[in-house]
């Protein structure tokens, strides 16, 4: 007799096509991610359309992949979880479908799941969640500071005005002639330059936990035409760290208030930006001098995947989430309506 939970996780949202088996919210059976990198590199970025076809050709056997792996069949799944949003919303469709599916066929109960939830939630297969904990989310569609009390508990104190951070480290990355996504290897440029261009720090009011990168971001652009035409040599690395220490200084800057503010111990960092070298260095120094303990995911764990996705689905399993098949897919959606 086996009685422990076993979730199957899918994960849309934007260019990966992931399928996972999470047993119990912390282990992973399995979690088998089909990057669509490579296809959308050559627009500059993620095009929906392009994402939803990749999503619809890869998802089957992604699903029987991760089955396989974990080695368990549909009869041994206790729930369907998907990520309902945020995200593209042809792309979120083909998962949220998938999991009909499933659920129809197998007679298992759907559970929706925050994607954001899902970032949070990735830490947890690495290292139980401590609450109450500060949340920081840097991917290439939020920057956010959510505070949790418990499980389930989420309260959005900060978010971005404009762009995102990833959004931000892309628009600069193609500015400068590097390919998508950009994130990497301006991450990788900053550790060879000198930070000599004086980029904006913007803090917004004195106590806001709210970001905003799009000054930046056009400060940056700005700077490089202006090199441009005076016929200047560009030096990439000292853009990038430039751009770097600006976009870092400021992420710390404001988490580390919002520990103090919250009276918080533990700091989780979630996203894709969450694997950015300069912000891990730069975090980690400033959580041991602010006796905070700091919990990022690995790197497999910072992007997007559908174990973080199963992870915050048991949760919300257990305190009895469920969806019919009316379940639709939404573009933009709050993540403090996933609060239990
Ligand atoms: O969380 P994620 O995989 O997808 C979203 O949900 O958005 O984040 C992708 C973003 C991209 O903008 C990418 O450039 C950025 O994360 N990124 C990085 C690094 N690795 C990925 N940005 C800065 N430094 C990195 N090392
Ligand atoms: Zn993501």
């Amino acid at each position: 007799m086996n009685n422990q939970t076993k979730i199957l996780a899918v994960e849309t949202s934007c260019d990966e096509t992931s399928v996972s088996v999470i047993e119990n919210g912390t282990n992973t059976l399995s979690n088998i991610v089909l990057s669509q990198i490579e296809s959308h590199k050559r627009f500059g970025g993620v095009v929906p359309e392009v994402a939803s076809r990749h999503h619809v050709e890869g998802m089957t056997t992604t699903i029987d992949e991760a089955l396989k792996k974990a080695q368990v069949t549909m009869e041994d799944i206790d729930a369907v979880a998907v990520t309902q949003g945020p995200g593209l919303i042809g792309a979120l469709l083909v998962g949220i479908n998938a999991a009909k599916a499933l659920a129809f066929a197998y007679d298992k109960p759907i559970i929706p799941v925050h994607h954001i939830a899902g970032h949070i939630y990735a830490n947890h297969l690495e290292q139980p969640l401590q609450f109450p904990l500060m949340a920081l989310i840097v991917s290439g569609g939020h920057t956010e500071l959510i505070y949790m009390k418990d499980h389930l508990n989420f309260e959005v104190i900060g978010e971005t005005r404009d762009d995102a951070v990833g959004e931000a480290y892309d628009k600069v990355a193609r500015t400068i002639g590097l390919s998508y996504p950009g994130g990497p290897q301006i991450d990788k440029l900053a550790a060879e330059g000198k930070d000599r261009y004086d980029f904006p720090r913007v803090w917004l009011e004195n106590d806001s936990y709210d970001f905003s990168f799009s000054g930046l971001k056009s400060a940056v652009i700005n700077k490089l035409h202006n090199l441009r035409q005076k016929g200047e040599a560009i030096e990439a690395a000292d853009v990038a760290t430039s751009f770097q220490n600006s976009v870092v200084e400021v992420l710390v800057g404001k988490a580390m208030n919002a520990c103090r503010a919250y009276d918080v111990q533990q700091l989780i960092v979630a996203g894709g930006v969450a694997s950015n070298k300069g912000l891990r260095t730069h975090l980690t120094q400033a959580c041991k001098d602010n006796d905070i303990t700091l919990h990022i995911p690995s790197m497999k764990l910072c992007t997007d995947n559908a174990a973080m996705i199963g992870a915050a689905g048991h949760y919300l399993y257990q305190r009895g989430m469920q969806a019919d098949m009316s379940l639709n897919g939404l573009s933009s959606i709050d993540i403090e309506a996933f609060t239990m």
